[in-house]
C-alpha cells in the first residue's frame, strides 16, 4: 500500500516509515524539518521523501497523491516548549490534523492520527486511562492533541472518515532528539553535565519502546476500527528518579551530576493506560526497559556524530531558556 507519513524524519515517525518500509509497503514522508526533524533519521530508508508543511493544503496534496492511507506523526511535541508559547502547536497540531484529515475526508482514504497518553492528564495511584475516559489536558502541548483527537472524532461521525486515534504512552529509543528525559540525561550524562530533575522526581510515566509503540500504530493502520482509539502503553511505571538512577548506572556516572530544579509549571504526576483493547488485536509490548534503555544507552554513546551537531545553535539557545535559572 501507497502510505503516506508525515513527521517520517521525526522520532517515532522515521522508526516507523522504516518498519512499513521493511514490510514492503510504498513510503512518502511528508515532513517540515523543524528543529526536531532529522534527514539523518531516514538515512538508507526506502522511502520518498517531500518537505511541506502538513497545515499546507497544496502541501499536502501533492505528498498524498495515490496514497491509500495517512499516518500523522508530524507535530510539535515538547511540553516544555508548550509552556513558553503554543502558536505552533495549534498550527501544527490542531490545524495541521484538520488539512490532512479533509484530504483524507475528500479522497476516501484511511487515516491514522498518532496521539498521546497525555491527553487524559495525570491518573492516580491504582487508575488507568481508558479509551473513553474524558479528555483533560494539562499542558498546552497535550491541549493542541487534545484538539486535534476530537477533530478527528467529529470527522469520523460527520462524514464517516475512515479514521482512528492511537494513544501512545511515553517512548524512548535510539533518534530521539536530546530534549525529553531519556536521551537529554543520557546525553548530558555522558559528557559530565548536569541532570535537572523537576521537583521531587516522583512523577511517574508509562515507558514504551519506540519498536513497540510502531508495531501498535501499524496494526492500528492495518486492522482499526474506523472510530476506534487504541491505547499504545507499555506497562512499565517508573518514578524519574529511579529513571535517572538506572541512567546514571549505564552510563557509568553518578549521584553528583543529578540537580532538584524548579518544577515544571503544571506538572502531570503521573500516566498509566489501559492496553486490553489494542492487545485484543494481538499487539503486547515486546521490549522491556531492562533491555530497551541498556541499548539506549548504547546506541548514544556509538552516535555521538548524530546528537554532538544537535546540542548547538537552537537547541542551546533553548537550553538556556529553559534551564539556565534552574540550575543557577
Ligand atoms: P518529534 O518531535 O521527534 O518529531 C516530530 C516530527 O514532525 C519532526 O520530524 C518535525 O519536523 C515534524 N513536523 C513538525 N511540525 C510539522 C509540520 N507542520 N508539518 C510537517 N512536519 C512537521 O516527535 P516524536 O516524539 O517522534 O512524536 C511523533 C508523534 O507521536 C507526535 O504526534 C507525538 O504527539 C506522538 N507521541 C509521542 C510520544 C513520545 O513519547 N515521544 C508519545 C506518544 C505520542
Ligand atoms: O506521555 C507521552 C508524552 O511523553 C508525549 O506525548 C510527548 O510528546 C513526550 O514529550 C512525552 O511527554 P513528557 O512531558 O512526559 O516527556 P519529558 O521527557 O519531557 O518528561 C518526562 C518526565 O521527566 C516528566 O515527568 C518531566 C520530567 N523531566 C523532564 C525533563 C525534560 C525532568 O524531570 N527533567 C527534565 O529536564
Amino acid at each position: 500500500m501507497r502510505i503516506l507519513v508525515t513527521g517520517g524524519a521525526g522520532f517515532i515517525g522515521s522508526h516507523c516509515a522504516k518498519r512499513l518500509a521493511a514490510a514492503g509497503d510504498e513510503v512518502v514522508v511528508l515532513d517540515k524539518l523543524t528543529y526536531s526533524g532529522n534527514r539523518a533519521n531516514l538515512e538508507g530508508a526506502d522511502v520518498e521523501f517531500v518537505q511541506g508543511d502538513i497545515s499546507d493544503g497544496d502541501a499536502v496534496g501533492g505528498a498524498a497523491e495515490g496514497c491509500a492511507a495517512i499516518l500523522n506523526f508530524a507535530a510539535e511535541t515538547h511540553v516544555d516548549r508548550s509552556i513558553f508559547g503554543a502558536a505552533e502547536f495549534i498550527e501544527t497540531d490542531v490545524l495541521g490534523t484538520y488539512v490532512l484529515l479533509d484530504y483524507a475526508r475528500e479522497h476516501g482514504i484511511r487515516f491514522v492520527q498518532v496521539s498521546t497518553d497525555e491527553v487524559y492528564g495525570d491518573v492516580s495511584e491504582g487508575v488507568s486511562s481508558k479509551e473513553d475516559d474524558p479528555l483533560r489536558p494539562s499542558s498546552p502541548y497535550a491541549a493542541s492533541k487534545a484538539g486535534g483527537d476530537l477533530q478527528v472524532l467529529a470527522a469520523v461521525r460527520t462524514y464517516g472518515v475512515n479514521a482512528s486515534i492511537t494513544r501512545g504512552s511515553n517512548t524512548y529509543g535510539p533518534n530521539q532528539y536530546p530534549e525529553k528525559i531519556i536521551p537529554l540525561f543520557i546525553t548530558n550524562a555522558l559528557d559530565g553535565e548536569s541532570l535537572p530533575v523537576y521537583g521531587d522526581g516522583r512523577q511517574t510515566r508509562d515507558w514504551l519502546h519506540v519498536e513497540d509503540h510502531c508495531a501498535g500504530v501499524e496494526l492500528v493502520l492495518r486492522e482499526g476500527e474506523p472510530g476506534g482509539v487504541y491505547n499504545v502503553g507499555g506497562g512499565e511505571e517508573v518514578e524519574n528518579r529511579d529513571l535517572t538512577a538506572r541512567i546514571l548506572e549505564l552510563t557509568g556516572t553518578d549521584e553528583s551530576l543529578v540537580r532538584h530544579v524548579e518544577d515544571r509549571p503544571g506538572h502531570d504526576r503521573r500516566y498509566s493506560l489501559e492496553t486490553s483493547r489494542l492487545r485484543s488485536l494481538g499487539w503486547e509490548p515486546r521490549h522491556t526497559l531492562a533491555d530497551g534503555l541498556p541499548e539506549t544507552v548504547a546506541w548514544y554513546r556509538d552516535n555521538r556524530d548524530w546528537w554532538a551537531p544537535i546540542k548547538s545553535g537552537e537547541y542551546l539557545e533553548y537550553y538556556r531558556r529553559q534551564y539556565a535559572a534552574r540550575l543557577s
